[in-house]
């Protein structure tokens, strides 16, 4: 059996006739990194809200930890962290005031402030006031905030949300240790694809309230892969080589352009090239966008 650290049954909120969520089946195991993607208005908030136990849902069910959220609410909300949208501080307090004020009302040992603030890297500015620090540094305080209580979950909403690269590569790094590290799942929502797709494994995408696609990360990046641009020396020959191989494509300027094409058959295809003394100068993958993929998998009708 397999042990859903969340899992909701055709979850649905509803505010005047307007579904917000839809028939939501969520299944995040133990020890995930689960991105919730989903466009501005998707859902998101509404559906990681529901989660928390913050607003109800119109129908359907919630189980955390194979427990009913709605029986055993104090217990798992005692077992979960959260960060949902901006995160309030003091901001004349120092990150350790503002931590102690939070432990005080959630409980736990003092000895936690400082770890946290260890593994959001915020040591070295623990004793400066919240309000001189950057967006990057108010999101990490906010996700040691969430980790005050030791939690095995982790729910982050938009965690990246307006930070810059530098910003968005340290609150991943943040997460990807988690699983790993602390044995804690993470569920963390974006509106972009490409932000969660290096932490993620596993990926849930909603529109317009609805599940639109649930399952690994490899499977949804071949479903976004359109094709392969392959620049080479002599795209003539070289594209003779590939119709050799019995794989399809044509000749665009210098380029040669290729259908879809797993990893196995580019090493295959490159080596190959290679071996016939081609250059190739790169090798780009066309890809669509997050709302290209929504679009096929809707138009695909395989919405789930
Ligand atoms: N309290 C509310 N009353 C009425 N409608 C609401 C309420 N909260 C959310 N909605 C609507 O529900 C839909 C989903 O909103 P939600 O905030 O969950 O989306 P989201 O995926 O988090 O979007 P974003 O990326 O902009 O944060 C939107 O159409 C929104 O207008
Ligand atoms: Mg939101």
């Amino acid at each position: 059996m397999t042990a859903f650290v969340i899992q909701t049954n055709n979850l649905t909120k509803t505010y005047k006739k307007q579904a917000a969520v839809k028939n939501l089946n969520l299944e995040i195991q133990k020890g995930d990194i689960y991105g919730f993607l989903g466009p501005n208005g998707a859902g998101k908030t509404t559906t990681i809200r529901m989660l928390l136990g913050l607003i109800q849902p119109t129908r359907g069910s919630i189980k955390l930890f194979g427990k009913e959220l709605q029986k055993h609410k104090m217990d798992i909300l005692s077992r979960t962290g959260s960060l949902v949208e901006y995160p309030s501080y003091y901001g004349h307090l120092t990150a350790v005031e503002n931590l102690e004020a939070i432990r005080r009302i959630t409980g736990g040992p003092a000895s936690r402030i400082a770890e946290v603030l260890e593994i959001v890297q915020l040591i070295k500015d623990a004793k400066r006031a919240v309000k001189g620090y950057s967006l990057g540094m108010k999101q990490r305080l906010g996700i040691a905030a969430a980790l005050l209580n030791n939690p095995e979950l982790l729910i982050l909403d938009e965690p990246t949300n307006g930070l810059d690269p530098s910003g968005i590569q340290e609150i991943r790094e943040l997460i990807k240790n988690m699983p790993r590290q602390f044995g804690i799942t993470v569920l963390v929502s974006s509106h972009l694809l490409s932000e969660v797709e290096q932490m993620a494994e596993k990926v849930g995408i909603i529109r317009e309230g609805e599940m639109v696609f649930q399952g690994r990360m490899e499977e949804l990046v071949s479903k976004a892969s359109s094709g392969f641009r392959l620049s080479v020396s002599d795209p003539e020959e070289a594209m003779g080589r590939v119709l050799d191989m019995g794989l399809d494509g044509r000749i665009r300027g210098q380029l040669l352009e290729l259908g879809p094409l797993t990893d196995a058959q580019i090493a295959e295809l490159v080596r190959h090239l290679v071996e016939q003394r081609h250059d190739i100068y790169r090798v780009e993958e066309k890809r669509k966008s997050l709302e290209d993929i929504f679009m096929q998998m809707v138009g695909e009708g395989s919405a789930s």
